[in-house]
């Protein structure tokens, strides 16, 4: 039968009820009012306005009524409240269209051939008023009672339940507060690497936003956004969210039409931001996984600075010795790292990670010695120390190193192929190395290398324009900034 009901025009009635709404309540206030008044002798005249008021008050209610009906078509409202405030709305149409019967009674009693407004027949239904007073009397005040009711709980409807309480005292408040769907707010991992793009965001950001009509007890348009599975289950219309495709979403284009659209969601209420958009379209775009954490490499810079500035939320990768604890090096370790030439310090005081830099001329027997701490050397500078390509033998063994400087070295490709093992490398610097453009291969696929340093190597600048294509992520730094320089200068001269 319902769905019978809708229609255009319905739904468009419908949103005349908040404004009807006050029509019967200040009629049957005022009923009231004009009721107790007339308890004293000098405003007993006023019983005269009553059924006039009265018959106001049941007509504006039983309008209110039937656009309270077409308006709850329109959904949205939770079906408890919703419930309460409709019964409490019929019981004061009945209750008014009972007092004005009982005026229409006092008034047939009243005697009959008497003109209409005559003097005589008035106030004979005063004094009719008068000799039930007090059961009329219970009868306006079961009106006031439901209208205050009903009146309270529309409001909790239209405002949200807590509207009236927002501001009172705390004593008030923990009265009279409930939570919805509306109050949850989002919250995040303490750990970046672990807080996800779904879970953490896109998917409560919904829940909030659309499951008061779109959930298991009420899904409209037949879809449920609880979690992801059900977005996929989708609607009436299929999936709301498609892979690879927010232009074939049904989801992602109702929430992107003109909000003056009939389609747009949320019908009412706020919408989705920019920003949230943006992360919705590039998390569809980009193969909606439930694992794609906000610190993946793939996540564009104008998405990092949302997510930032939103949330607080940090999307800054922690380096691997920040994630990881390895043993103290033993004290005569470090004093025969230093005796080889190496200068050695931790990173900080409590962390065992260690920081080599071999500075000068070293050979492959002041190298073998870096073996002893394999699992806490994690920034290795051999820079201009004479490295070799057999060195890398040794250095490729090392679990935990992130940061290696190799440049001014007579480094080749046979020297990097060594190197493939390190997976939790994360830079690495060939400035004025002889590595070609196999090196930059190699280094390209390797998991966790995001920097590589290569002004002035043997690689060729189409290699580097299509490694650059292929894995947007690495940042290549072929010292533009020093090339740029060096023409100024030349310039100059
Ligand atoms: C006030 C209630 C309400 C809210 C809030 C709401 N919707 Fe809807 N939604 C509906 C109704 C009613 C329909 C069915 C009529 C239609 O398709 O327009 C619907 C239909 C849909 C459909 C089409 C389902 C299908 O398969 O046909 C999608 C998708 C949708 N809503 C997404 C959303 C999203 C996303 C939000 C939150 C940003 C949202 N809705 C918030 C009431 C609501």
């Amino acid at each position: 039968m319902y769905i019978l009901l809708q229609s255009e025009t319905t739904l468009f009635l419908g949103r005349f009820h908040s404004l009807s709404v006050h029509l019967p309540i200040g009629f049957l206030l005022l009923a009231a009012i004009l009721f107790l008044l007339s308890y004293s002798k000098r405003f007993r005249f006023l019983l005269n306005a009553l059924p006039l008021t009265l018959f106001l008050g049941a007509l504006s209610a039983i309008v209110s009524v039937i656009l309270g009906f077409f308006l709850a078509e329109e959904g949205g409202y939770p079906s408890e409240n919703l419930f309460w405030h409709r019964v409490m709305g019929i019981a004061v149409a009945v209750l008014s269209i009972g007092a004005v019967l009982l005026m229409l009674g006092y008034f047939r009693k009243s005697e009959k051939g008497l003109p209409f407004n005559s003097r005589l027949k008035i106030d004979r239904m005063e004094r009719a008023i008068l000799n039930q007073k007090s059961s009329f009397g219970m009868l306006i005040g079961a009106i006031v009672i439901s209208v205050s009711i009903t009146g309270h709980l529309g409001g909790g409807l239209t405002h949200g339940e807590n509207y009236l309480y927002t501001y009172a005292p705390e004593f008030v408040q923990d009265l009279f507060l409930s939570t919805n769907y509306e109050q949850d707010s989002l919250a995040f991992p303490s750990d970046s690497d672990s807080t996800l793009i779904f879970e953490h965001i896109i998917g409560p950001t919904i829940r909030q936003k659309c499951a008061n009509c779109h959930n298991a007890d009420s899904p409209k348009g037949g879809l449920n956004v609880n979690s992801l599975e059900d977005l996929l289950a989708g609607g009436d219309s299929g999936p709301a969210i498609e892979k690879g495709s927010p232009e074939s979403s049904e989801l992602f284009g109702r929430v992107t039409l003109n909000p003056t659209s009939k389609k747009y969601m949320p019908p009412k209420g706020a919408g989705l931001s920019y920003g949230e958009i943006t992360l919705l379209d590039f998390w569809i775009k980009n193969g909606m996984s439930p694992e794609l954490a906000i610190t993946d490499e793939s996540i564009p810079e104008e998405i990092q600075s949302f997510l930032e500035n939103t949330y607080g939320l940090s999307t800054k990768r922690k380096a691997h010795y920040e994630k990881i604890q390895v043993a103290k090096l033993p004290e005569e370790d470090l004093k025969k790292l230093r005796e080889q030439g190496f200068k050695v310090s931790t990173l900080s005081d409590d962390n065992n990670f260690l920081d080599v830099v071999g500075g000068g001329n070293l050979t492959k027997e002041n190298i073998q010695v870096l073996d002893l701490a394999r699992e806490q050397i994690t920034w290795l500078d051999l820079g201009g120390s004479g490295a070799e390509d057999s060195w890398l033998e040794i250095i490729g063994g090392f679990p935990n190193l992130t940061r290696l400087r190799l440049d001014n070295n007579e480094i080749t490709d046979e020297g990097i192929s060594m190197l493939a093992k390190l997976e939790n490398l994360e830079s690495i610097n060939l400035y004025n190395t002889s590595v070609g453009d196999s090196s930059l291969i190699r280094l390209s696929e390797m998991k966790n290398l995001n920097r590589i340093y290569l002004w002035n190597s043997n690689i060729s600048k189409q290699q580097i324009a299509r490694i650059q294509d292929e894995y947007p992520g690495l940042m290549i730094d072929q010292g533009m900034l020093f090339e740029k320089i060096e023409k100024e200068i030349s310039s100059k001269k």
